[in-house]
């Protein structure tokens, strides 16, 4: 039986899975690598950390079987939008900055000043944030001009593992589509943006299709891994596209709500001239002339796992959630708006906290687990109901992530999307997606679709309760006021704790 392997370069871990032609995994290896955080807003990695870990893990995972002849071919899923700057050497210029750092909003504001905020999103679809690339370039440019004028190219995170493992510079459409430099419509880096912000064309890597190849493994990659020389490697596709393909999100129509550390909500989309105004992220999908919508929400489970480690220690999630379905909806009147790190959609705001509202003694730990999961969710229904407000059918969701691991979260998901949950029946996330990209790159099957078909698998299914739907349609209101109400409170102690 042939076999394809899919690696994702996440935030904190690599995951590397093995999966065969009919789409069952094989086997799965997570290697871990650390985040450098030496200021406030601040996150970086080291791109080494990620090379060497995905060699690692790979050859863990070729030790484990008997044929590692039979794996044909390789493909990414990565972290979006970081920063990899190499030098004419094709050396590693400085730690790769991160789609989570915030310290860009400066240069946010130049790109509006330099580009014009409506050329911006005609050309890109999307508006100027802290987490994107082009902000991150500014800021090397303006701040380590040293380092800016040594740079000969940039890289994407898996963009540069897969360079690492191939000696090939590419990027795809999926990735690049997260740079602010990428028209979107065209397929093409943008020279008009390029010359306007002052940045040098020839920074752009080359850009093929998600299920193009990237070449062959080299033969030091292949004595490093036991692979076998000839591997093919894939260009692959962002994490959230990715995801999209995991989850078979492949029609019109089709929506996915992923809770990891951020939680998004995507949503297909086959034209590509709607216009969001900017209100949530549009970008292209790895399949091939394909798009989907997204909202971001940044701290969804980081917001849990936050609470967790600063109220219960060692417990563990599952013992942290039990009972959370016996609270009745509402929390007993306590609300939450999971903001601890700013926000991105509706609100591109990096100043915003997080809030409890409501609290008072009659409150137990459980009622603020259950406020902290329904705020994460409220937050992303404000992104399917920009969907919603904009002509857009969302009546079935397709949950992954640590949101689909929990019964109650579901239920609170169906209640206040007000929509059909779909839980897959074996959830692997972006990994799968990723080695999708790599089996059709194989040419096991004709179309993404059609391997979907083998590799997707969907089970229970979550139906909103009509009588909580009602009551969360009333505290919707209240919890979006929140952030209006607490906008200016967090502006001025944000400058008080600068004092
Ligand atoms: C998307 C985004 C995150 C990262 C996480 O715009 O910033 O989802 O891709 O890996």
């Amino acid at each position: 039986m042939k076999h394809v392997i899919g690696v994702d370069i996440g935030t904190s871990a690599v995951k590397v899975v093995l999966m065969n032609q009919l789409g069952e995994l094989c086997q799965e290896i997570t290697k871990p690598y650390p985040l450098i955080q030496e200021k406030s807003g601040y996150s970086e990695q080291n791109p080494e950390d990620w090379f060497t870990q995905t060699t690692m893990a790979i050859k863990e995972l070729v030790s484990g079987i008997s044929e590692s002849a039979s794996i044909e071919g390789i493909s990414f899923s990565g972290q979006m939008h970081g920063l990899v700057l190499l030098d004419e050497e094709r050396q590693v210029l400085r730690n790769a900055i991160l789609w989570n750092d915030t310290r860009t909003t400066e240069q946010c504001k130049q790109i509006y000043e330099l580009v014009g905020k409506d050329k911006l999103l005609e050309i890109t679809k999307n508006p100027a944030l802290e987490g994107f690339t082009l902000p991150k370039l500014l800021w090397v440019k303006q701040y380590e001009p040293d380092i800016f004028q040594k740079a000969a190219t940039f890289l994407l995170p898996k963009d540069y593992v897969s360079f690492r493992m191939t000696g090939h510079i590419y990027s795809e459409y999926s990735d690049a589509a997260g740079t602010l430099l990428l028209d979107i419509r065209k397929k093409e880096w943008s020279q008009e943006i390029c010359d306007a912000v002052g940045i040098d064309i020839s920074l752009c890597p080359p850009l093929i299709e998600s299920h193009e190849c990237a070449g062959a493994i080299t033969k030091e990659f292949a004595e490093a891994t036991g692979l076998s020389e000839g591997v093919k490697v894939f260009a692959g596709g962002a994490d959230n596209a990715c995801g999209a393909l995991g989850s078979n999100i492949l029609q019109e129509g089709k929506t996915l709500c992923s809770i990891g550390t951020s939680g998004v909500v995507l949503s297909y989309e086959d034209s590509n001239s709607l216009d969001f105004e900017g209100k949530v992220h549009y970008f292209n999908h790895a399949q091939q002339n394909a798009y989907y919508t997204m909202g971001v929400t940044l701290s969804a489970g980081h917001s849990l796992q936050w609470f967790k480690n600063t109220f219960a220690g060692d417990e563990d999630f599952d013992s942290l959630l039990a009972g959370v379905e016996n609270v009745p909806v509402g929390a007993n009147g306590l609300l939450f708006t999971p903001y601890l790190a700013g926000e991105r959609t509706p609100h591109a705001d990096s100043v915003i906290r997080a809030s409890f509202i409501g609290m008072d003694s009659s409150h137990k730990r459980i009622d603020f687990i259950r406020s902290v999961i329904e705020g994460i969710t409220f937050s992303l229904n404000e992104s399917i109901e920009i969907f919603r407000e904009n002509g857009k059918k969302i009546d079935t969701v397709v949950s992954i992530g640590g949101g689909a691991k929990n019964k109650a979260w579901l239920q609170i998901q169906a209640d206040i999307f007000n929509a059909t949950i779909v839980k897959l029946s074996s959830e692997q996330g972006p990994a799968v997606g990723a080695a999708m990209i790599a089996a059709y790159g194989c040419k096991w099957f004709e179309s993404l679709e059609e391997c979907a078909e083998v590799f997707c698998s969907s089970g229970t299914q979550y139906q909103p309760i009509p009588e909580n739907v009602e009551k969360y349609k009333q505290l919707f209101p209240i919890y979006k006021q929140v952030y209006q109400q607490t906008k200016e409170l967090n502006a001025a102690l944000q400058s008080f704790r600068k004092r």
